[in-house]
Order: structure tokens, then sequence, then C-alpha cells
């Protein structure tokens, strides 16, 4: 299956199919490219050896697993790699990983010689279904989470829903918040499969369904001036849960979880929400220093001086994007979840 995303200034395609790997040079010409394959230890390096293997030149990089390699360091470090092996403007980067390769990678193609060719080849649910598509990419700097980045598209985004054999089901699942996230604001059908919780049997059409959805928004919106802030459903509150639990390692779409439950306004439909949660897993938490939480999300880069935008849900496909006072999402955490 093909989707295109079509911007005014780039448009590209999405291969989503069993095995996309594998076919890197029937949809990319690499006739005289070089290429820098970004990986992880995480990610079983047969993958990135499997694309290495199609390419006339290319060179892998393999860093730490997690969001600590979302570094300057490891900025630093490609850019070098870029330096030494002389790539010009015409040869490409290529991430092979989760949303933490991708988002690297994407910020080092974006910004080396004001920026040279990227294939996004996401290898996690979270990243197939969110992370590679929109062009959104970022390290983390000083503690703060993407703090540095840029919008850069890609040129070419491989899904292989084959890798996700591999995925541990914590990390399976972390990624499925983010696809029941645009189920509830975006696509009632895809709704539908969690709460007939048959989102395991139908993975394909999840994550087919999910990247449409986005795909869409971006489309509309691509740099987030108005509609695509509705894609942050969950995250005004997610992110600082993300940070303060940070040291029991709470991943991004468990943080996200709990996140969505407080902006839930029909009390029904936050059960139901709840219960498909705890399909996928999911444990949503109460039980947190709301002053701490706060403290995080006036440093958010999202909020503004006393501000921030929120995405309030009323019903399936039927939310609403406002920008409320601190004091009022104070108010919000004071919801029982
Ligand atoms: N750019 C965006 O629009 C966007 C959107 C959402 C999230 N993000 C970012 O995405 C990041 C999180 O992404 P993630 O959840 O993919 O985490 P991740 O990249 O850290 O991957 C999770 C773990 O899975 C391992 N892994 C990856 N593929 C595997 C496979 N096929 N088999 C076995 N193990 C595998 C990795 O090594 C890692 O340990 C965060 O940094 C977040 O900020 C970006």
């Amino acid at each position: 299956m093909e989707l295109t995303v079509n911007l005014k200034d780039k448009s590209y395609p999405i291969i989503v199919e069993r095995n996309a790997r594998l076919t890197l040079r029937k949809h990319y010409d690499f006739t005289g490219k070089k290429a820098l394959v970004v990986t992880d230890e995480g990610v079983p390096d047969i993958y990135a050896l499997e694309v290495q293997m199609q390419l006339p030149e290319a060179y892998v990089v393999t860093l730490p697993q997690g969001e600590k390699s979302k570094s300057l360091e490891n900025y630093v470090k490609l850019q070098k790699e870029l330096l030494e092996h002389h790539f010009s403007r015409d040869d490409v980067v290529i991430a092979v990983g989760g949303g933490v390769i991708g988002d690297l990678a994407g910020f080092v193609a974006s910004t080396y010689k004001r920026g040279i060719h990227f294939i996004n080849i996401p290898t996690t649910s979270l990243s197939q279904i969110d992370s590679s598509i929109g062009g959104k990419t970022a390290i983390d700097f000083e503690n703060t989470k993407n703090i540095i980045g840029t919008f850069y598209q890609p040129e070419l985004v491989l899904v292989d829903l084959n890798v996700l054999n591999t995925l541990e089901d914590r990390q399976l699942n972390n990624g499925l918040v983010e696809a029941l996230k645009m189920g509830i604001c975006l696509d009632k059908n895809l709704y539908k499969i969690f709460q007939e919780n048959k989102q395991y049997e139908k993975l394909d059409e999840v994550i087919l369904k999910s990247i449409d959805a986005k795909r869409q928004v971006v489309e509309k919106d691509e740099k987030e001036e108005n509609l695509r802030k509705v894609l942050n459903f969950g995250h005004t509150i997610g992110h600082p849960l993300e940070s303060f639990f940070e040291m029991n390692g709470l991943l991004h779409g468990e943080g996200v979880a709990s996140g969505m439950l407080f902006m839930i306004e029909d009390k029904a439909l936050r059960a139901e929400v709840k219960s498909i949660l705890t399909n996928l897993g999911i444990k949503v938490t109460n039980d947190f220093d709301r002053k701490k939480i706060m403290e995080y999300l006036v440093n958010d880069k999202k909020a503004g001086h006393n501000t921030i935008d929120i995405v309030l849900v009323n019903g399936i496909e039927n939310y609403e994007i406002k920008k409320v006072t601190f004091k009022e999402v104070e108010n919000i955490l004071e919801r029982k979840i």
C-alpha cells in the first residue's frame, strides 16, 4: 500500500507493507549516492545490515539505545561521520529505528550542508504510527525534550510491519496509545477497532489508518499553526508526567495515556477509554505531585506566558483546541481519572 503526503513544497510516499525494508531500491534511486544508515543497539542489527546490503556505498552508525541518544553529542558524532566520508548534498541519511533514531537522524540530515536527502525506515509502532510522518526532527538539550529541532520532511518512509515482530509488547502498546489518540480525535472506525479489542488481530489496519489520519492533518497544517495541535491530545499533561516519572522509566505513550483521560470531558467515554488502556496493559495514574507537574508544564516549549493550548474531547471525533490559563489546567488535574 502506498500513501502520499502532499505538501506545498515537497510530497513524498509512505510505503506500508510487510518486508518493505527489503524493497528500498525499488522506491529510491541510489545511483551515485552514498548513504549513512543510523540505527541503535536495541534495533536488531540485521535490519540496518539488510538496508546497507542493498546500497552501492553505505556506512552504518549504531548508537546506544534510549532517549538519551537524542543528544547534541550524537548530533556532532553523526555530522563528523558525514564530513569524514565527504558526503555531498546529493547523498542521503537513512534512519533505521524508532522515534529516537528518526528524530535525531532527521535533524542531522536537515542541517548538514543546509539539508541533504533523508529516508526514514521506522521500526517501532510509535515511529510507524506517528513520529516518522510529518517532518518534526529534534534533539533534547539540558533536560528539555525536543528543544532543538526543525521541520524537515523525509523523501521516503518505508513502514515494514514485519519488524514489529521483534518489538517488546510494552513498546508495541506504547505506540498503540498514539493510534488510539488518533482514533478518538479523527477516525471513529479506528477507535472502533480498539473498542472491540481487535487492535492486535487488525494491527496492519490500525497502523495504516493512523498513518492516514496523521497524513491528512499534516497536509492541512504542516507547521502546527492550528489543526495539527489536535495531535497533542493527551500530551500537555503526558509530557510532564513523562518527565516526572523519568526515573521509573515511564514511556511516552504511557504518559500520554493518563494525559488523555484528564482531557476527556464525558465521564462515560473517559471510563471506556480507561478500559481500552487496560486492554493495552497500560496503567494510568492519579498519584503524582500536582505542583511538580505544573512546573514542568509551564516550562513546556508549547506553553505561552500564562496560557497553554489544550485539546479537550467531548466525544469520538468531537474535540476542541482551546487556549486555557495554567490555573484552568490545575483544575483539570483535579479530575478523577
Ligand atoms: N517527530 C515526531 O513527530 C514525534 C512524535 C512522537 C514521538 N516522537 C519521539 O519519538 C521518541 C520515542 O520513539 P520510540 O517509542 O520509537 O522509542 P525508541 O526509538 O527509543 O525505541 C524504543 C526501543 O525499541 C527498540 N527497538 C526499535 N525497533 C525495534 C524492533 N523492531 N525490534 C526490537 N526492538 C526495537 C529501540 O532500540 C529502543 O530501545 C521520543 O524521543 C519522542 O519524542 C517524535
